[in-house]
């Protein structure tokens, strides 16, 4: 079976691949997924200068999903412009993930980060882990103001990560914003920000950071990631590529994010609690349910989601 997929241009050998964030911080994490069966090297999203991140413990995993609070824990940009180069030789496709903390942040990191060649840039627009800082892609006016700006200083492919959106009017002013833009791609959906698990035989949080709130991810998120993807690939009318990201955890999870619109799909929270075993697993999985069902690849059955 031929799990290969192709979004903005790029070709990818499968249609599996790390979410920006999930062991993909430091040089060696990055190396290890060159050379592990994910369809891509995605980094964690990097900001002007290197940071530890929030204090721990700020990721928790439990049987429907996890909570992190990470703060973006990362080398600094120019570590990973000098990084990327070194990454080539693994063959298959570089995803840069750029954050900041300004608009003026992001501008140049991903004029630098674009100059070391990454197939694609992923500019995140979905951080909720930061203290005092709103998600920007919950303000569509300073969301097109960054995206124009960044466009202008970007010559690969790019794309955006959004956060989840819980009503439909807010999806309908994004899709607005990006196609003034140029967005190439879409990666939906971020962590479901600020949840709260609670520990209820310690009567205590889980994780440290911020009194316990953090971005939720795995099975949990799946319904809410499934509705963005789907939600977006109706009204860009399938015109723009989806990575579909949230909940994937076996190959039914995937196929059901390619029927709603998904291209490709990344996995967070079922990589960093399984390992990097998890991409052959999954790629079988889809496999061999894409073949039962007669599909000859997963781009055959993209958007074909019935309705009643
Ligand atoms: C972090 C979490 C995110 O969901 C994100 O998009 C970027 C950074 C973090 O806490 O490190």
């Amino acid at each position: 079976m031929d799990l290969s997929t192709t979004i903005a241009g790029v070709r990818f050998p499968s249609c599996f691949m790390n979410a920006a964030g999930a062991r993909c911080v430091t040089g060696d994490e990055l190396d290890a997924l060159g050379r592990s069966r994910s369809a891509a090297i995605v980094t964690k999203s990097m900001t002007l200068a290197p940071r530890d991140g929030n204090p721990e413990p700020r990721y928790y995993g439990f049987p429907a999903g996890s909570i992190n609070s990470m703060g973006l824990p990362n080398l600094g940009y120019l570590a990973y412009a000098r990084i990327i180069p070194e990454l080539r030789k693994f063959g298959k496709p570089i995803i840069a993930s750029v954050a900041g903390f300004s608009e003026e942040d992001f501008v140049i990191i991903a004029k630098v980060i674009n100059e070391s060649r990454p197939d694609l840039i992923e500019v995140n627009l979905s951080c909720p882990n930061i203290p005092g800082e709103p998600q920007i892609g919950y303000d569509p006016d300073v969301s097109a103001r960054l995206l124009k700006r960044v466009r202008n200083v970007v010559s690969v492919p790019m794309g955006v990560k959004l956060p989840p959106y819980f009503d439909p009017a807010h999806q309908e002013r994004m899709a607005q914003v990006l196609e003034g833009v140029g967005v190439q791609f879409l990666s939906l959906i971020n962590s479901v920000g600020n949840g709260l698990v609670v520990n209820p035989d310690e009567e205590r949080v889980a994780i440290k950071p911020k009194g316990g709130f953090g971005g939720l991810g795995g099975p949990l998120i799946k319904p809410v990631a499934l509705a963005n993807v789907r939600a977006f690939w109706k009204l860009f009318g399938g015109r723009l590529p989806i990575i579909g990201v949230g909940g994937v955890v076996n190959g039914t999870d995937a196929f059901e994010h390619f029927l709603c619109g998904a291209s490709a799909v990344q996995v967070g929270t079922a990589l960093v609690e399984e390992g990097l075993g998890v991409f052959e697993r999954l790629e079988n999985e889809l496999a061999m349910l894409l073949a039962r069902k007669g599909y000859a690849s997963p781009l055959a059955c993209r958007g074909n989601l019935k309705e009643l």
